[in-house]
């Protein structure tokens, strides 16, 4: 086994503990790779919580990290030692059913091994996350970070990026699209840029006006505020998609009601029950959607992307010590983008 150092959380909210963990020897298709830089997500704050106060198995968050590799397994062809890497939030699938033979490792029949928190495919244990300093991963499930991209910057992509990503693509967003984003967070302010990039006519939905420099800055083309009845009202039948990353449980009829004729509202946020009155889809012949993740190509193909278009996420970069802050900010809203975390304190 070889012995890392992370931020685990055991039971106590946000207050992680730094602690030494063991990582699993190199199988032949596997890449060690050293962590420098993981992102924070709401996801992460999630996680935490549903397990605060209980003792189940150790819980490791950061499924968002860039890094470089440290050494290879014996069948590894597509990585060398040194080479930049980017792991997001899947390092495992079936790699035979339906999903993964398109290139949707993501939605895998025997659902993908989720980078903390999911059941090993060999030994059965339970993944431990990228707030740590080093990580082993099966190469198919590491990405080349493409020259010009930080890595910094570059790692909220690879979970944050990679979730609205997707359904953009998906939903056929092209110049000229009407993309309405709801909640400038991690994701929404991915999204924004994605979709500013991809040519679409880019409207922010926040529930306040403290953002709109943050969406001008992001190069969306308009604002509306959610809490605006007016606002909503006017902007009814608007947009051909709107991407809904809002991370609280919430109705979602008044975003329904802001898509176009054939339109989708992508409910990628929060996930959970919805109620939905069939009537708000019937008029106006709407689609729901979500995602969540996604499949190997895209990946690769969102990362040369950003690389193409100078795109990567507006970060606040902390060192690994400062998690706990980073968190307890991350939950009353008082971050304007991402938080990364610098692991190289943990050396
Ligand atoms: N589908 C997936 O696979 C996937 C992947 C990653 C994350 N997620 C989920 O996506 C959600 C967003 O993640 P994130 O990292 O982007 O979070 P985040 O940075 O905290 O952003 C979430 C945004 O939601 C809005 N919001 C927060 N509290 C709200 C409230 N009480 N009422 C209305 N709006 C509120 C805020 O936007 P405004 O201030 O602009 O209103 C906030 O910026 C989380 O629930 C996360 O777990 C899903
Ligand atoms: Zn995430
Ligand atoms: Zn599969």
């Amino acid at each position: 086994m070889r012995t890392t150092v992370g931020w685990q959380a055991d039971g106590a909210g946000i207050a992680l503990r730094r602690v030494s963990f063991e990582r699993r020897e190199l199988r032949a298709d596997d890449v060690a790779v050293r962590v420098d830089y993981c992102g924070v997500c709401h996801s992460d704050l999630h996680a935490i919580h549903a397990r605060t106060g209980t003792a189940n198995a150790p819980l490791v968050p950061g499924h968002e990290f860039t890094g470089v590799v440290t050494d290879i397994g014996r069948e590894v062809t597509r990585f060398a030692v040194g080479d930049r890497v980017a792991v997001g939030n899947i390092v495992d699938s079936c790699g035979v059913c339906v999903m993964c033979r398109q290139g949707q490792e993501n939605f895998c029949y025997e659902f993908p091994t989720l980078t903390y928190g999911g059941t090993d495919r060999h030994d059965g244990t339970i993944t431990l996350g990228g707030y740590s300093r080093e990580y082993i991963v099966r190469d198919r499930f590491a990405y080349p970070l493409p020259a010009g991209l930080d890595p910094a910057a570059a790692a909220p992509l690879l979970c944050a990026g990679i979730t609205v990503w997707e359904p953009l693509r998906a939903l056929g967003v092209e110049p000229g699209t009407r993309v309405a984003v709801a909640g400038l967070g991690g994701l929404g302010h991915l999204a924004v840029k994605f979709a500013v990039a991809l040519g679409a006519d880019t409207t922010v939905i926040s529930r306040s006006a403290d953002k709109a420099d943050d969406a001008r800055r992001l190069g969306a083309h308009d604002l509306i505020i959610s809490t605006d009845q007016q606002q909503m009202t006017t902007a009814r039948d608007r947009f051909d998609v709107v991407i809904d990353t809002i991370a609280v449980p919430h109705d979602i009829t008044p975003y329904l009601r802001l898509v176009a004729l054939d339109g989708t509202l992508s409910h990628v946020g929060h996930l959970g029950p919805v109620t939905v009155e069939t009537l708000d889809l019937l008029i106006g012949r709407k689609k729901l959607s979500s995602a969540g993740s996604g499949g190997r190509p895209e990946t690769a193909a969102m990362l040369e992307f950003c690389a193409q278009h100078d795109v990567s996420a507006d970060i606040e970069l902390v060192p690994s010590a400062r998690v706990h802050g980073a968190l307890a900010r991350l939950e009353r809203n008082d971050v304007r983008s991402r938080f990364v975390l610098d692991m190289s304190d943990l050396s």
